[in-house]
């Protein structure tokens, strides 16, 4: 059974308490920490933005999972502080030049995504494999959190699962993004994914503690 890891989402962290929310998960060991970087024309939201991620670098050494929700990626991609061990994810329907992207975030020494959104085919990855770490199959539209888990988000994991290791991809690690609650985490595990958002839905749900919630996920998903 392969490891599963798990990307707490920080736009569904409460502002108010960063600092303390960012400790508890250093204890909790999380793998990295999801930055949705949202610029309201690839989706019709704002959230995190390019300071957001330069203080988390200098106020904790959990890697970044860097989530760019933004028109043309390829001329922007220099505004990031992307560091070594991070991780960053481009959408293939917001990409100019998708190899231009990939090829910068792996000269930072980061692993670099390709995210597809709920409408996207899986086989729109293949021309990338060479150069990515990972595939993002986004489960909800993008842009907000909070939202209900897209129908068929299950069978298009196991197709790309399937696609990935038809094409020899078995290293090539599936992300998923969107209403990864705990009951949908143990069904996406099984249908092939590798590495789960944690959102409104899991990991920062109201109903219980950071810590707790976080510990019922690994367990759910591990
Ligand atoms: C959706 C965002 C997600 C979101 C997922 O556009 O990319 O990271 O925070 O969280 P929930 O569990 O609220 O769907
Ligand atoms: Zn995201």
């Amino acid at each position: 059974m392969k490891r599963s890891y798990i990307c707490p989402s920080m736009m569904c962290a409460d502002m108010f308490c960063l600092g303390e929310a960012v400790k508890a998960l250093e204890k909790c060991g999380v793998d990295y920490l999801h930055i949705d970087i949202m610029d309201g024309v690839f989706v019709q939201n704002y959230t995190l933005g390019t300071d957001y991620i330069k203080n988390l670098h200098s106020f904790t050494d959990i890697p970044l999972d860097i989530h760019l929700m933004i028109t043309d990626p390829s001329d922007k991609l220099e505004r990031f502080d992307i560091k070594e061990n991070d991780l960053v994810s481009v959408h293939f329907e917001a990409s100019n030049d998708i190899s231009k992207c990939l090829d910068y975030i792996n000269s930072k020494g980061a692993g670099a995504i390709l995210a597809i959104n709920p409408k996207t085919p899986c086989d729109v990855v293949i021309p990338y494999l060479d150069k990515i770490k990972g595939v993002l199959v986004m489960t909800v539209n993008p842009g907000y959190a909070g939202q209900k888990l897209v129908e068929g988000s299950l069978e298009k994991i196991k197709e790309m699962r399937h696609l990935l290791d038809g094409a020899g991809y078995e290293n090539v690690f599936i992300e998923v993004d969107g209403n990864v609650s705990f009951e949908n985490g143990v069904l996406m595990k099984k249908a092939g994914a590798d590495m789960f958002v944690a959102g409104s839905s899991s990991v920062f749900t109201k109903q219980m503690m950071l810590n707790e919630a976080y510990s019922r996920f690994k367990d759910y998903v591990k």
